[in-house]
């Protein structure tokens, strides 16, 4: 297979508000991730991807943009990010950057004209409907199609006596991708970006840009706000693949970039394949979410802690189906989290007594696979989910949203403990650096609450220690970017064994005769498996002690080893 830059390369994600603030302000900054660059050169990542640092209101933390052209300001300016690009490349270090199509903010000047009257020429720029009358003569959404984030996906405005479209917060209008003159704008913004140094993109919401254009009532039964979550209405549609394949051809295919779709849940393998396929020329990979909610956490607001549990079978499955349907067809992003995910160490490791234990199996698990590896920041020292016991500790619009639907039905605990499983501010909280005070993300009380082990969990000490967490990825960039086992890493096939097993996760890895074997305990409970392979060798493992026999093989809590085998 002959690749592509980008197949080589291992990913980390940075979320800036959080990461690193140089200036005291208590918000990360663009200057922030330039100092520590060489920590990400050190960690040996190659590529990053920067969440949105645009000029927004940050209805929802830059996803919200009102100007694409600008920085928002307590980020830095666009000099700065400029600057990051160049000392990133400096140091062979990509960039890509978020890309958001299918909202804008309220606030940008394409918005403020179009609510203004029906006749201005920004109006088609989104999509506005008439509202319905109900029989008690009020007056109703134009459907009762649900938002993502709580609520109708309809906001009604005033002006114009209308309702516009936003499947996301009432501050965050959809595009309507059918205009063509808002395309060619799109089109003009991206290859701008790209023409000041950027790699690529991380695509944002990009299965939604094409809607039911019937906008006909959806029979879903409706949901807890007295909406229908009928994504289908707006998700993977035949007419998004039109508008695609226009950018592929007038912008993307012009440079040599990156472009990662995120089409989250409801895409298939094969809807993957139309995507981003090899042969198709739309993106370079998509950002699939099926793996992420094998605990059942999702929308688990009446359980306990105790009822949530891994169920192992279900996510090697998955795992699985994505890396043989796309093996040799189209490239593969491997990821645990993102900053819409609660901190995988918290969902499927043990952030207790074994919290060395089960990073590291996470790690080798995930980083031993086909495609390439993002980390997102914090995740490389296992970093957890927030610790917060207050509401108005929370910050996001989706977290605030379904408190003040469930708390008076569930009541104030119980709605914070599924938040401090579920929410999307688990993975939002302040870069651990040190053990010094505010975690030395800022000399100053942050914007965002800093979890209290951070005097434990931290960059600083997992620096120290040869056997942290931290090194353990190091090692594993390593293997994957610059050892004999690269090319079995990178090209190998992936065959999942012991596919029943409720507590290991096992598979091979082949290239050219070679193999590779992974197996890892996701639990606590020691367990015992057996092999017929001939080991040759132990290639890094999360125990000390590797006098291994494959053939009857008691497992530890977490235990994960990468074996070179002879079949
Ligand atoms: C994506 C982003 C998420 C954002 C949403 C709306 O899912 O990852 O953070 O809220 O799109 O842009
Ligand atoms: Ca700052």
């Amino acid at each position: 297979m002959e690749r592509k830059w980008w197949q080589e390369a291992v990913g980390y994600q940075i979320y800036p508000k959080t990461f690193k603030d140089s200036n005291n302000d208590g918000i990360g900054d663009i200057q922030g991730i330039i100092s520590k660059l060489s920590y990400l050169k050190h960690l040996g990542v190659n590529l990053l991807w920067i969440c949105p640092f645009y000029k927004s209101p940050m209805d929802d933390n830059g996803y919200d943009v009102s100007d694409y052209f600008e920085v928002n300001k307590i980020f830095g300016s666009l000099d700065d990010v400029k600057e990051l690009i160049e000392k990133a490349h400096e140091l062979e270090i990509k960039i890509i950057l978020d890309l958001v199509m299918n909202q804008t903010s309220d606030e940008h000047s394409w918005f403020i004209e179009s609510r203004k009257n029906l006749t201005n020429d920004k109006r088609d720029y989104y999509i506005w409907k008439k509202g319905k009358i109900d029989e008690n003569g009020n007056l109703k959404e134009p459907n009762n199609w649900a938002s993502f984030f709580g609520g109708s996906c309809w906001k009604y405005d005033e002006t114009t006596n209308e309702f516009y479209m936003k499947i996301f917060s009432d501050k965050m209008p959809d595009l309507n991708w059918e205009n063509e003159k808002m395309r060619e704008e799109m089109k003009k913004m991206i290859c701008w970006w790209l023409d000041n140094g950027a790699d690529g993109f991380r695509v944002d919401a990009i299965a939604h840009l094409a809607k039911d254009q019937s906008f006909a009532d959806s029979e879903m039964e409706k949901d807890g706000f007295g909406y229908c979550p009928d994504w289908q209405k707006f998700s993977n549609r035949d007419r998004l693949y039109d508008y695609l394949t226009e950018l592929n051809q007038d912008v993307f295919s012009k440079y040599d970039c990156l472009t990662i779709g995120e089409v989250g849940g409801g895409a298939s393998t094969a809807d993957a394949l139309r995507y981003s396929g090899f042969d198709v020329n739309r993106f370079s990979m998509v950002f699939t979410f099926d793996h992420c909610w094998e605990n059942g956490a999702f929308g688990s607001l009446d359980k306990q802690d105790d009822e949530i549990k891994t169920n192992l079978v279900n996510l090697k499955r998955i795992f699985a189906r994505w890396q043989n349907d796309l093996y040799g067809k189209c490239y593969n992003p491997l990821y645990w989290l993102n900053h819409d995910h609660p901190r995988v160490i918290s969902q499927y490791g043990n952030v207790g007594r074994y919290h060395k234990e089960s990073g590291k199996m996470l790690a080798t698990t995930l980083h031993m696979m086909w495609g390439m590896p993002f980390i997102y920041n914090g995740e490389e020292i296992g970093m957890t989910n927030v610790d917060y016991d207050d509401i108005n500790d929370f910050n996001d619009v989706s977290a605030k949203n379904a408190y003040n639907q469930f708390v008076g039905e569930l009541g104030k605990e119980q709605v914070l403990r599924y938040l401090r499983r579920c929410s999307r501010d688990n993975a939002r909280t302040p870069m651990q650096w040190s053990s010094e005070k505010y975690a030395g993300f800022s000399e100053v009380e942050p914007v965002v609450k800093v979890v209290g082990n951070y005097k434990w969990i931290n960059v600083e000490s997992n620096l120290k220690d040869e056997d942290s967490i931290l090194n353990h990825y190091r090692k594993l960039i390593q293997l994957r970017r610059n050892s004999e086992y690269s090319d079995i890493i990178i090209d190998g096939s992936f065959t999942l064994i012991d596919e029943d097993n409720p507590n290991v996760f096992s598979y091979l890895r082949r290239y050219n005769g070679r193999s590779l074997l992974v197996v890892s305990n996701f639990f606590e409970k020691e367990t015992k498996i057996g092999y017929g392979y001939k080991m040759l060798k132990v290639v890094l493992s999360n125990y000390h002690h590797n006098d291994y026999n494959l053939n009857d093989l008691t497992l530890r809590p977490y235990e994960s080893i990468i074996f070179e085998i002879y079949e």
